[in-house]
């Protein structure tokens, strides 16, 4: 059997491709479509005896995604693909609308018309795991308890209303054509690999680069930071022993304001890179997010009592880590940074 993955050239993606092939034989396949997110240098130190194939392609291609079901009739489908960056859904929704929505649309009626045509049993031999975000939940007060699994849908961002409507339509098809859906709802994300427009990598990049680190509105806005590889622990589990219908809330126990986690990391860099210290002195507050959500945190308690899964990272050193990771790969930096990748991305596969 196979798993095929959707997104697997992004941050998370990615990052569970590489955890899955250091742990198991059982083939994945990749489906990416190379938005500027996708980089398949993130997949290019995958061992070379790992059983991974790469698709590019549109999740919102029914007829190919049609194609790789009946090829590799996988046992799984993990959905990563998506537009994720919310500062981009505030200047243009569409192509949030587009993937987000339109193509979880596609995927799960691909899916169904694959297992109905193909004798499979929806309930039992198939199971579609839907990768989705705390988001969707809003903004919580400063005492307010942590999002649940019963926590009101309330998304503010348009990158948040479309993952809450594409959760919306994985319930649905749950219900109506009794896929086996699982949704995961976590937190924001850090480690290796992240494009460099979310908040840790954008600092570090810019900070090694000597150029200043925005903060947004008085930085005081909350994250409950989760390390990449506890996410891809997490997903494993619920993939493998998670309730159909179900949906996991994973978080990092990583509570922290977004100054302190700013100046965590300009620590990190006087520690790693004491010639550029200190790197605090690039710290500029700009003008706040519309709509900008001030605090997410995650109980995570039902996935552990349920699954056995608790997040392993400390954040500081997590975050430590990850400034080395991004030192010890300024290629990968400075391909995406200078434009090269995406000219390579162009020349290989069009525009
Ligand atoms: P990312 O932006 O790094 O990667 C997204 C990937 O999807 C890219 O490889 C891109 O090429 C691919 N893609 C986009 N549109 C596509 C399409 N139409 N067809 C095929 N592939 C397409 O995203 P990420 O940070 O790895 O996030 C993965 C998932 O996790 C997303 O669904 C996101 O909503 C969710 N999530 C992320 C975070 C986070 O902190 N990064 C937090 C909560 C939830
Ligand atoms: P981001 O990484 O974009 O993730 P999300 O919006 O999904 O939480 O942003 C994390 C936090 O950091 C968020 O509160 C916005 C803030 N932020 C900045 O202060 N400066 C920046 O340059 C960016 C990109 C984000």
């Amino acid at each position: 059997m196979a798993v095929l993955v959707t997104g697997g050239a992004g941050f998370i993606g990615s990052a569970f491709v590489h955890a899955w092939c250091s742990r198991t034989d059982e083939p994945i396949v990749t489906l990416d479509l190379l938005t500027y997110a996708g980089n398949l240098d993130n997949l290019s130190t995958l061992p070379a005896d790992a059983k991974h194939r790469f698709v590019h392609g549109d999740i919102r291609d029914g007829g190919l995604v049609r194609a790789l079901l009946e090829e590799h009739r996988p046992r799984a489908l993990v959905h990563f693909a998506a537009e994720t960056h919310v500062d981009r859904s505030i200047k243009s929704a569409d192509a949030f609308v587009s993937t987000n929505v339109a193509g979880t649309a596609a995927l799960l009626e691909a899916c169904s018309e694959h297992l109905a045509t193909s004798g499979r049993n929806a309930r039992t031999g198939f199971r579609f795991l839907h990768v989705s975000t705390d988001e969707v939940f809003g903004s919580l007060g400063p005492q307010e308890a942590a999002f649940h699994r019963a926590s009101p849908y309330r998304p503010n961002s348009p990158y948040a209303a479309s993952k809450a409507a594409a959760d919306h339509l994985v319930r649905a098809w749950h219900v109506t054509h009794g896929l086996a859906t699982l949704t995961t709802h976590c937190s924001n994300n850090y480690g290796p690999r992240q494009f460099p427009e979310k908040l840790i990598p954008l600092c570090i990049a810019r900070a090694i680069a000597g150029e200043t680190i925005p903060v947004y509105g008085d930085g005081l806005q909350v994250r409950d930071w989760l390390h990449v590889e506890d996410h891809c622990a997490a997903l494993r589990a619920v993939l493998e022993r998670g309730t159909p219908g179900a949906t996991y809330l994973i978080g990092g126990h990583g509570e922290c304001r977004n100054l302190d986690l700013v100046h965590a990391l300009c620590t990190a860099l006087d520690e790693a890179r004491p010639d550029g210290a200190p790197h605090a002195r690039l710290i500029r507050f700009v003008e706040d997010r519309p709509g900008h959500d001030r605090r997410y945190a995650i109980d995570a308690s039902s996935t552990r009592d349920e699954l056995g899964w608790s997040p392993r990272h400390a954040l500081l050193d997590g975050l430590r880590a990850t400034v080395r990771w991004y030192l010890d790969h300024p290629n990968w930096i400075e391909r995406i940074r200078s434009g090269a990748y995406a000219a390579w991305v162009k020349e290989q596969y069009g525009p």
